[in-house]
């Protein structure tokens, strides 16, 4: 029998070892992770991470050929295939400080598996930010290989949270990167063996190592490019009179461009792009290509400008000041169908408004209180590292408080920002929320999906992102 083993229970290992362990029956999949109150998570009924689809597999698989553990070196050592899904922070300080990945972790993940390891093994890179991180990883392994080979695969994900089961059961493509030698060939057939069990053929891809991680930071550049050309069109469809959904309608229309990934929002974030961008900028200024550095650091620009300008709204409308104002914030992740907070665009706002002495009341259907606060307290990049290796929260943010319900945060608001698209709020009884809010009432929609015209029919003031200005915002500045 096969035997797997995933080092990081996270976002990227558990779905996928979840998925591999359904889709391979004959294979024994164990995931294993330092953080015990993770691995404890996925033993019990409330998983740490919430994925639509994910509760199900699991529960099929659990026990069978799907095991969690925190005996990190007993199952590294036992297997065959070894998939590292660790973290990778950006570093704050040293050299590349604010862009390049920090690979500690990688580093001492490599370490323990060259220690333990007493046969072959092939190790396979699955980590968000891929940046020479297999080149590094191989230096690591054969250099402390006591006579074991050690084949390094990059194998990176692209599943997108909030459908990843769906993304891992029906990939657009799988990329498998590896070395050109004998050993090399082997190791990537080994893996596309596994792929195979579900995955045809054709979208089974082979390239070499660098290749295999280059094109994941690639994609992610090419996606995150595309919401800020849409939040960059808003800004001025707003100024112009055009609307941006007809804009990027008309614009998806074209076959070569197409008609997903275009909706103009507040601002992207998750743990991906940014941290992708960020390290693709410094690769090109180590090589000396201050041009395409530039190019590609304007995405992270605009991504901070667009959350800006939301901010700068919401103040300007409300007569230049939110102090001492109730301000309901709806929704928190980073998008829908997601608990996930990193990078969330929801922080950088609400941190604006708390700047401006606002009092938030913060409801997200999937986001406790606990981790809210965290968001808000934490330095940057202070997220990415193992949970209990995350500076302890500071004082909890007073003016914050965080309720279970959207019709209780917004009683006796003075306005609502909407910065997650969570299909319950397109359906809530605004002419209820409306009565029970201080007059005017504003609705700041940061993600498009209320309404407008039904909303000013109620009587609200409406501020929507790329949509034409309520008279209202007209002449209200909304870059500071
Ligand atoms: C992304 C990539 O899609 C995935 O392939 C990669 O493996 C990891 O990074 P993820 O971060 O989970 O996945 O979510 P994604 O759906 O890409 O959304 C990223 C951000 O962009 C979210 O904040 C989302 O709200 C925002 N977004 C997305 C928009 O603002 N507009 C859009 O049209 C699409
Ligand atoms: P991703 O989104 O890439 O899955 P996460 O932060 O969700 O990232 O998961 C990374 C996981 O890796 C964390 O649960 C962390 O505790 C774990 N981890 C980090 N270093 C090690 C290590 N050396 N051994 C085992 N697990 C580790």
């Amino acid at each position: 029998m096969v035997k797997i083993c995933c080092i990081g229970a996270g976002y990227v290992g558990g779905p996928t070892m979840a998925v591999i362990a359904l889709k391979c029956p004959s294979i024994e999949v164990v995931v294993v992770d330092i953080s015990l109150s993770r691995i404890s998570a996925w033993n019990s009924d409330q998983l740490p991470i919430y994925e639509p689809g994910l509760e199900d597999i699991v529960q099929q698989c659990k026990g069978k050929n799907l095991f969690f553990s925190t005996d990190v070196e007993k199952h590294v050592s036992e297997a065959d295939i070894i998939f590292v899904s660790v973290n990778t922070p950006t570093k704050t300080r040293g050299l590349g400080a604010g862009k390049a990945a920090d690979l500690t972790y990688w580093e001492s993940a490599a370490r323990m598996i060259a220690n333990v390891s007493k046969s072959n093994k092939i190790v396979v890179e699955k980590s968000t930010v891929p940046v020479k991180t297999a080149e590094a990883i191989e230096k690591i392994l054969t250099h402390n290989s006591k006579g074991i080979n050690f084949q390094i695969l990059s194998n990176p994900e692209f599943l997108a949270e909030g459908t990843a089961i769906q993304d891992l059961l029906s990939p657009d493509r799988v990329l498998v990167g590896g070395r050109e030698t004998p050993d090399g060939k082997k190791a990537i057939q080994a893996l596309k063996d596994v792929y195979s069990n579900w995955v045809p053929e054709d979208r089974i891809l082979t390239t070499n190592l660098w290749s295999a991680e280059l094109s994941k930071l690639a994609a992610n550049a090419f996606l995150a490019q595309r919401i800020s050309s849409v939040n960059a069109m808003s800004a001025l469809c707003e100024a112009t009179g055009a609307d941006v959904s007809q804009v990027s309608h008309a614009v998806g229309k074209d076959t070569r461009i197409g008609p997903k990934f275009l909706n103009a929002s507040v601002g992207f974030g998750g743990s991906c792009f940014q941290k992708d961008i960020l390290n693709l900028v410094y690769i090109c200024e180590c090589n000396g290509l201050t041009e395409v550095a530039n190019y590609w650091k304007q995405v992270i620009k605009v991504n901070d400008y667009q959350k800006n300008r939301f901010v700068n709204r919401v103040v300007s409308s409300m007569f230049n000041t939110v102090s001492g104002k109730k301000i309901a914030i709806l929704g928190f992740a980073f998008k829908k169908d997601t608990g996930d907070t990193r990078e969330t665009p929801a922080i950088d706002v609400c941190k604006g408004l708390l700047g401006d002495k606002a009092r938030l009341s913060i409801y997200d259907p999937q986001v406790i209180e606990d981790q809210i606060q965290r968001e808000l307290s934490m330095s940057k990049y202070d997220w990415d590292h193992p949970t209990h290796l995350q500076p302890m929260s500071p004082s909890t943010v007073k003016q914050v408080s965080v309720v279970w319900d959207a019709y209780e945060a917004t009683r006796g608001a003075h306005g609502i920002c909407i910065l997650t698209e969570w299909d319950e709020f397109k359906t809530l009884d605004y002419q209820r929320i409306f009565e029970n809010m201080q007059k005017p009432a504003f609705l700041f929609d940061g993600r498009n999906i209320v309404n407008v015209q039904k909303m000013r029919e109620i009587g609200f003031i409406v501020y929507s992102i790329g949509k034409p200005l309520d008279p209202w915002l007209k002449d209200m500045p909304s870059v500071a």
